[in-house]
């Protein structure tokens, strides 16, 4: 389905995931649009990934954590006519949704115990390859699953690709599967006298390690890839299933870019590929978009203004005569011309790319950052208002 405006989105749409490459908006544009969805009356969940400070504290939270909060009534209503439905925000503690996806698959308790308090496991979690997206996919599932809310709005972690979303399953289980890990769980799969299995040379090899690492920490290794293992089963499968959640119908993937070259090229890149594996766009929203300057504003009106009164363009301050003054102005006015022209054609490339029938909405660049309230309903209102 195509939409002509995000107002249609969050009627429509139970969950939204808002990918782009680093730094574009994705989490203002996740906030912005979880409030516009509460003040339409949907009861919304917006996760977000490391917001601002100024962000989460601007909606009362403060404290924003691994928890569920909801943000006060007065502030999402905030002068509306209708009572809002409820928004409620988290910001994901990817460690702690990785620990939880441990804690769901492990064979029993003591054995999460074990697996959390092992240095390995404290040392790679964070750190494998696509473990932080398929937390927060996890985390999604879980949620989306409870019936809470009507609508949950994703952000995703700043790496710096936005593809790294799409790729993590397979980045995760290669990760995985990697052949150093086989060796590693094979070698306890034998238990200590596995090493034997490793050969005259491999005995070696892991007796020199020892010395260099100490053998506590190859025990823990060891440890844990036998643990890790029985989580580790049917990874792969597991990963696939949690993601396939997001070729349902009822998500919607908001692509978010800057009218950027490299920015564009990866948001059309992830739309050529969301067509590809068949996952509903929402749209695209390209931020921070340098506007045309109002027509009063333009040199021509003050060339007008100074040709009416010709001896105020000699008058000197400072200096400076207006005249110079004058100028300058009209120097500046050009080059911003010049950089909305740039961003325009920015624009024509994404309508051109994504095809007559994709939602794409231009959001001006505002004077200072959107980490308020009144910001981010003004910056919803922009995003829902119906097609020009
Ligand atoms: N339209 C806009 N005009 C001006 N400032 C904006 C606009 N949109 C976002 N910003 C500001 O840009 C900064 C980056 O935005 P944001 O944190 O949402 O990006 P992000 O894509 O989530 O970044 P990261 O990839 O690091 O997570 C913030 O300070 C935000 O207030
Ligand atoms: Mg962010």
């Amino acid at each position: 389905m195509s939409y002509r405006s995000f107002a249609q989105v969050l009627a429509d749409k139970q969950i939204l995931v808002c990918v782009g490459s680093g730094g574009v908006g994705k989490t203002t544009t996740a906030a912005a649009l979880a409030l516009a969805g509460a003040r339409t009356g949907r009861r919304t969940l917006v996760i977000t990934i490391d917001p601002a400070k100024r962000l989460a504290s601007s909606l009362g939270l403060a404290t924003l954590g691994h928890e569920i909060q909801e943000v006060a009534p007065d502030l999402v209503c905030n002068g509306c006519d209708a009572r809002p439905a409820s928004l409620s925000a988290m910001m994901l503690d990817q460690k702690r949704a990785f620990d939880e996806v441990v804690e769901r698959h492990a064979r029993d308790p003591e054995a999460v115990k074990r697996i959390l308090a092992n240095p390995v496991y404290a040392q790679i979690s964070g750190s494998l390859a696509g473990s932080q997206e398929y937390a927060a996919m996890a985390k999604l599932h879980e949620l989306d699953a409870t019936g809470r809310f009507d609508l949950i709005v994703v952000d995703t972690p700043p790496t710096s690709h936005a593809l790294d979303f799409l790729d993590a399953p397979e980045k995760l289980t290669q990760a995985i599967d990697s052949p150093a890990i086989e060796w590693f769980r094979k070698l306890q799969g034998g238990g200590r006298s596995g090493w034997s299995l490793l050969g005259k040379t491999g005995s070696f090899v892991l007796a020199r390690l020892a010395k260099f690492v100490g053998s506590r920490f190859l025990d823990d290794l060891g440890v844990f890839f036998t643990e890790f293992n029985d989580i580790l089963g049917g990874f792969r499968q597991r990963a696939e299933e949690t993601f396939a959640l997001l070729r349902q119908p009822k998500v919607g993937f908001v692509l978010v870019s800057s009218p950027e070259p490299m920015a564009l090229r990866e948001a059309l890149f992830f739309h050529e590929r969301l067509v590809a594996s068949r996952m509903p766009l929402a749209g695209f929203v390209i931020n921070r978009v340098r506007a045309h300057q109002p027509a009063d504003a333009a040199p021509a009106v003050i060339e007008r203004a100074l040709a009416t009164a010709p001896a105020v363009a000699h008058l000197t301050l400072s200096g400076t005569s207006v005249r110079m003054a004058a100028e300058a102005l009209a120097a500046a006015h050009a080059e911003q011309e010049l950089l909305a022209t740039v961003d325009d054609g920015a624009l024509r490339r994404v309508r051109e790319a994504a095809g007559p029938d994709a939602l794409v909405v231009r959001v001006p660049l505002a004077r200072e950052d959107v980490h308020d309230v009144d910001r981010l309903i003004a910056l919803g209102q922009i995003l829902t208002a119906p097609p020009a």
